[in-house]
């Protein structure tokens, strides 16, 4: 296949190029460099600067690359994803998340491009119903960016009914790690997710690290969540290509375990390596207590269920952390 990356120089784009690589395709990418970093690009892909919100850059690149060989597959990966900053920055977030994925889509259209691949959000499904959300779950955002993802799903949904593409959309739950080779994981300043920072914090990067909450509904009364590994996570997105390509069909599902562990847990993984100074502190706001993926769909139409646990997770996020240290 040929595909092209949008977002591809980022932490889960940069994962996804690497696995398309391994898998035997050719890879274009497309980024702004805006969070993402040119040296996170695969050497065998090939690299374009280039704004999904501006549609003259995406079509003069879809031009020149489509003049070749039209691109089987698209991927979008160009989102704005902290949930704080979502909520100061509402505007932007709607303008780069939404328009951009509209602008994407046009584009396509005109170029004839059939098959799209999108990332979307657990944050769907805001405070869930249910202990493990299911694709037929109510959706329910309860800050921004969730409502972005969501608003982009439904223009996916509509605009590929309407001109005949397809979509594969694949709500991802809480990804942490790095690709085994290290030559890619996440590396940026303030990070603020649970895995990092208490990596970061176990390696002596930060002086300690705050528990945000414990008195939630939950075995130990912090936090659950569910985790996965970005190379599990990368590779069903070239799953859910070639599925696009050999059926002609749509699909939505979730990436997860089925499984949750709690924020202490995630301590105590990383303690059996390092000791973690932590604290209990507030509840953070805007934090569902749990949030556990069924994989059951993922499972039976793509036949992926994730090959890595927390405790390599976890080791995987340290020896990257320690490459990147000095
Ligand atoms: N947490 C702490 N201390 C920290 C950082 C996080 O206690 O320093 C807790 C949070 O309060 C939360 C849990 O760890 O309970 C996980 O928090 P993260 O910030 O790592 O991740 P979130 O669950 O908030 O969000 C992530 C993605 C979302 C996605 C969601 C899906 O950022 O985009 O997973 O489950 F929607």
């Amino acid at each position: 296949m040929k595909v092209c990356v949008i977002g591809g120089a980022g932490y889960i784009g940069s994962h996804a190029v690497y696995e398309l690589i391994r898998d035997g395709h050719e890879v274009v990418v497309i980024d702004n460099l805006s969070t993402g970093k040119k040296e996170m690009v695969h050497k065998d892909a090939k690299f374009y600067l280039g704004d999904i919100t501006i549609a003259e850059n995406l079509k003069e690149i879809f031009k020149q690359e489509c003049e070749i060989k039209p691109f089987d597959v698209v991927m979008h990966f160009a989102a704005k994803l902290i949930v704080p900053e979502s909520v100061e920055q509402p505007l932007e977030y709607y303008y780069n998340n939404v328009e951009g994925v509209r602008i994407m889509l046009s584009v396509m259209k005109d170029f004839n491009i059939k098959n799209v691949v999108f990332s979307s959000t657990a944050a769907v499904y805001g405070e869930p119903e249910k202990e493990i959300c299911e694709e037929t779950d109510r959706t329910n955002p309860i800050n921004p960016y969730g409502e972005t993802k969501l608003a982009s799903e439904k223009l996916i949904k509509w605009v590929c009914e309407r001109y005949n593409m397809n979509y594969c959309i694949f709500r991802y739950f809480n990804v942490a790690g790095a690709d085994e080779s290290l030559e890619i994981g996440l590396n940026k300043d303030n990070l603020t997710h649970i895995v990092p920072v208490t990596v970061q914090t176990a390696l002596g990067i930060r002086d300690k690290m705050i528990v945000f909450g414990n008195d939630y509904d939950t075995k130990d009364g912090t936090c659950v969540r569910d985790y996965i590994h970005v190379s599990d996570l990368a590779y069903a997105h070239v799953l859910g290509a070639k599925y696009l390509v050999n059926n002609n069909k749509s699909l939505l599902v979730n990436l997860g375990s089925n499984e949750g562990y709690s924020v202490l847990e995630i301590i105590k993984e990383v303690e059996k390596y390092y000791k973690v100074n932590y604290e209990i502190g507030e509840r953070r706001a805007g934090d569902p207590a749990k949030l556990i993926a069924s994989n059951n769909k993922a499972k039976e139409l793509l036949g992926w269920t994730p090959k890595r646990n927390l405790s390599d997770i976890i080791k995987s996020d340290i020896n990257y952390r320690i490459k990147i240290k000095d």
